[in-house]
């Protein structure tokens, strides 16, 4: 279909980009850069922004970028499961078998963590996304499971990633203990005009795109309708190659953005 049409190698936005190929915009190379700060002092680590803004791409390049021989990177998204399941979980990422009670969990992760990082001279890195589902007695829970203060450094990274209104959540007298502690907040912003732009012509490049498929009014439409958010850009750039194709556009215009939109119902 309109792979063809446009002469693309194949369908440029789709999920699963490597991270070798991200598009580097503002905000990605500013959220990279702190959590390489984090990498560097250890921690607890916040990273935020709405939905499809990027955050799990981003955690997913920060992971990749980690020497596995001295980091173990242990990703959990909280969509799915009990809290149990998710300590268990935590336990099993670390190589053990889990006990059954949750405070055994609880010294279990404690000690696997200090074995990796003292003996093995591996640090674990855990990356738990969608935590705005979190509640705060889980949050709570972290904060006691995390909170190694008898020693001189944090022998772990942990990256906290959720929605903004997580933030809020945190800064609330009860998870105190735990936002106290982070030393490392971030909030992706959207791409700006200019930058939707390049990320479409990145993605169709990659794609093998070999002249621009879409005009520069339409790359602004697409910004000023997608609000700059890579996932509503990818999604509109989709239909957007579906209508050129079916009007059989070889430039797309505004007009094809425009009943794309209607398409969508954006
Ligand atoms: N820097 C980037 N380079 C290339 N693609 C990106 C980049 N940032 C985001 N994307 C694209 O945007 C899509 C949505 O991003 P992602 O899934 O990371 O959003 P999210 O913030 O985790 O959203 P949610 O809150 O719904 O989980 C990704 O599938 C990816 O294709
Ligand atoms: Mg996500």
């Amino acid at each position: 279909m309109y792979k063809a049409f446009y002469s693309l190698s194949r369908e440029p936005f789709v999920k699963g980009l490597k991270t070798a190929d991200s598009f580097v915009s503002a905000a990605f190379a500013e959220a990279r850069a702190r959590l390489d700060y984090l990498k560097k002092v250890k921690g607890m680590g916040l990273l935020v922004g709405e939905p499809g803004a990027g955050k799990t791409f981003t955690l997913r390049a920060f992971a990749d970028s980690l020497n596995p021989s001295l980091y173990k990177v242990i990703y959990f998204p909280l969509s799915t499961g009990t809290v149990m399941d998710f300590f268990r979980g935590l336990v099993t990422g670390l190589g053990e078998e889990p006990k059954f009670r949750k405070v055994d969990l609880f010294h279990q992760i404690q000690k696997a963590v200090l074995t990796f990082y003292q003996e093995r001279k591996i640090t674990p890195v855990f990356i738990l996304d969608e935590m705005q589902l979190a509640k705060d007695l889980f949050l709570h829970d972290l904060s006691i499971i995390f909170n190694f203060g008898m020693d001189s450094e944090n022998p772990f990274i942990l990256v906290i990633s959720g929605l903004p209104y997580m933030q809020d959540k945190l800064s609330l007298n009860h998870n105190r203990p735990l936002s106290q502690r982070l030393v490392m907040r971030y909030k992706i912003e959207p791409l700006n005009k200019d930058e939707v732009a390049g990320y479409i012509r990145h993605y169709m490049s990659l794609a093998g795109a070999k002249h621009d498929v879409f005009s520069d009014v339409a790359l602004g439409a697409i910004a000023s309708h997608s609000r700059g958010w890579p996932r509503l850009v990818n999604n509109l750039a989709t239909h957007c190659l579906l209508c050129g194709y079916q009007a059989k556009k070889e430039l797309i215009d505004e007009e094809v953005v425009r009943l794309a939109i209607q398409e969508m119902g954006l």
